[in-house]
């Protein structure tokens, strides 16, 4: 943090990547096509669901502290056992070639640097081999997009598993697309990007499966267009999975598996039972159901219900280091930054990636200790205040 400041107020130096939360948004709109832009900002229907994200943190406030020992915090986060150096994790989020052609390579090599778990989307423009590369020694999570295909599923996780993603993800709230105007009107199918290399197109079970299902086509590279809806249509089949079919991953993957999408606190519950590990409340963003609930809102009473029992994390709307302190305080263990560090890799590649997660990272740590937290321990629910006033 103190760098940052160094380099602003002494050096003069003028980040590349504005450290203006207000205005990121508005900073990636000019430097992005406006297929990318649009791929990222968009959501469902309306944006309701974005609005109130955001809504439902602004609710939230501080209650801060004074003289207490905290002129040195302790960020670090401990999930499943393993010790990370904050509580950030990089979300999944698919197609990265749209935003840059730093894509998921340049991506997890920044989070490896610093740190965080790199989630990597089966909806990725890489394969799960040359991101695992690119990510080394750093911590790296897969999430599933669960395909109807056991055959494809089975494949995708063993290629996850040799190649040492520790943690599964399951996305349950997108097994269909739902209504998105912002790619609708461009008349764009982000999929066909960079596809070539694609989790899918890599994929053996992927590659068999089409070619006996299009005997015209002799492999997938002969047909990228309908490999890629193939593809798609796999990912997002329309057809919602069952809680029981949960067994199929349980006995397939050793590690913990987390089911991402959870908003009622009945679900969070069935997860348990399932033998899940961990749930991410999260409402995709706000690109799935418009005028579903601010995740933030209902945070707190699936930590209530299931805190206990299972690991907690969260996302949907997170913009600030000061938001992530407010999730950890409503109880989330570890908090995905979602489009911060997208508009971050969009505007400057996996520079501007990184620049935007350090400048969270920098407000997480100061902002703990204005409010008098030493570590994330004291995050505790007390330290807020929910105040109706809105913004
Ligand atoms: C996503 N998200 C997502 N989630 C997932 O499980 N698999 C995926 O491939 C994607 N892809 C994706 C693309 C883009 C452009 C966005 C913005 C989001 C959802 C993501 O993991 C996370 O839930 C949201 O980004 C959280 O919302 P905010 O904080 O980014 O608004």
């Amino acid at each position: 943090q103190s760098e940052i400041y160094k380099r602003g107020m002494f050096d003069n130096i003028v980040p590349t990547v504005t450290t203006n939360p207000n205005q990121l948004e508005a900073q990636a709109k000019e430097a992005m096509t406006s297929r990318g832009y649009n791929y990222a900002a968009g959501g469902a229907g309306e944006r309701a669901t974005m609005d109130a994200n955001r809504l439902a943190f602004r609710q939230w406030k501080f209650i801060p502290r004074m003289l207490r020992p905290t002129t040195h915090r302790d960020i670090r986060t401990t999930i499943f056992g393993v010790t990370y150096d904050s509580p950030l994790l990089i979300a999944p989020i698919g197609v990265q070639t749209i935003f840059h052609e730093d894509r998921e390579l340049g991506v997890a090599e920044i989070a490896a640097e610093l740190g965080m778990p790199y989630i990597m989307s089966t909806a990725a423009s890489s394969s799960i081999e040359e991101v695992a590369q690119a990510s080394g020694d750093g911590p790296r999570w897969f999430q599933l997009y669960w395909p109807q295909e056991d055959e494809i599923t089975l494949s995708i996780l063993s290629r996850a598993r040799k190649c040492n993603f520790s943690v599964l993800i399951v996305t349950l709230d997108t097994w269909a697309l739902s209504w998105r105007p912002w790619d609708l009107d461009a008349a764009y199918v982000p999929f066909m990007k960079g596809i070539g290399d694609s989790t899918g197109f890599t994929d053996p079970a992927f590659r068999r499966i089409f070619q006996s299902n299009h005997p015209e086509h002799k492999s997938v590279d002969e047909d990228v267009h309908a490999a890629a809806l193939d593809w798609q249509s796999h990912m997002f089949s329309g057809k919602a999975h069952t809680w029981d079919q949960l067994q199929l991953l349980r006995d397939n993957w050793k590690g913990p598996i987390v089911l991402k999408g959870i908003q009622h606190v009945d679900d969070a519950r069935k997860a348990v039972e399932a033998g899940m590990d961990g749930i991410i409340v999260s409402n995709h963003g706000g690109r799935q159901l418009d005028g579903a609930i601010g995740s933030l809102e209902v945070l707190p009473e699936i930590v209530d219900a299931v805190g206990k029992d299972i690991t907690v994390l969260f996302d949907s709307g997170v913009r600030t280091g000061v938001d992530v302190i407010k999730a950890l305080c409503l109880g989330a263990k570890g908090v995905c930054i979602g489009r911060p560090w997208v508009y971050g890799l969009g505007i400057a590649g996996k520079a501007g990636a990184k620049e935007v997660l350090q400048g969270i990272l920098a407000d997480l740590d100061q902002s703990m200790g204005l409010a008098g937290i030493e570590d994330i321990a004291g995050c505790e629910r007390a330290m807020l205040r929910r105040v109706a006033y809105g913004a």
